[in-house]
């Protein structure tokens, strides 16, 4: 028996799909893909500062997977549908994972992956999903002051930078878009 039989699994409202991408929640199945991106220093050399062993990108599907069980909302895996690769990751989450916060944005991806619009598409729908599915009155997100290139795919989502902070033990730009801002970004059916 596997130790994620007692996990509940989550709706099938929170499995997105792009022109190129689908996002499913995190699950074990996912684990040789996300560790495949998640050992690389550079990958995560903004993040945590130190690439991934395999047991902890395991450790961190589970948690995720108990997140989503209890917030409805987490991290997902992003798979490319053309070739049923996993190309990367990306969240809606409590900032800080602390409920007290607004939630946040997030994204990585396999370095193969950069420079092709997949995280900023990945974003469009997650941040779709945390106003209308969430109902948040606000989306938030942070980058290490040195990350131009997630601060560059905050801005093609349209969300104001608001400072400087810290969180997650980092001096981070933060950068947030509320409700009404989004809902004002978006096309007007006609
Ligand atoms: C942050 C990160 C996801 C950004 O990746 P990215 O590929 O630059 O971002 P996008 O997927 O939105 O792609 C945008 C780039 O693709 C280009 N592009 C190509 N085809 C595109 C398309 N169809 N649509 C949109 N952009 C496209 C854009 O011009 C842009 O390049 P530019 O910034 O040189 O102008 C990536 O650098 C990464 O994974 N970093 C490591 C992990 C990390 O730091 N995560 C963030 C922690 S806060």
């Amino acid at each position: 028996m596997s130790r994620f039989d007692d996990t509940p699994i989550t709706t099938p409202m929170s499995i997105l799909h792009t022109d190129r991408l689908r996002l499913e929640p995190m699950r074990p199945e996912h684990l040789d893909g996300l560790h495949e991106m998640n050992r690389i220093p550079e990958v995560m050399r903004y993040i945590t500062g130190k690439p991934e062993t395999r047991e902890q990108t395991l450790q961190m599907i589970e948690r995720v997977m108990a997140r989503w069980a209890e917030w409805g909302t987490s991290w997902w895996s992003l798979i490319e549908r053309d070739s049923g690769r996993i190309v990367g990751a990306g969240c809606i989450q409590y900032l800080a994972r602390d409920t007290a916060n607004p939630l946040e944005i997030g994204w990585r991806l396999h370095p193969d992956c950069w420079g092709k619009g997949y995280a900023s598409e990945a974003a469009q729908v997650m941040a779709d999903f945390a106003f209308a599915q969430l109902k948040a009155p606000l989306l938030c997100a942070v980058c290490h002051v040195d990350n131009g290139a997630s601060a560059r795919v905050m801005q093609r989502l349209g969300m104001r930078l608001k400072g400087q902070e810290r969180w997650y033990d980092m001096d981070c730009h933060v950068y947030e878009i509320t409700a009404d801002e989004w809902a004002r970004s978006r096309p007007q059916d006609a």
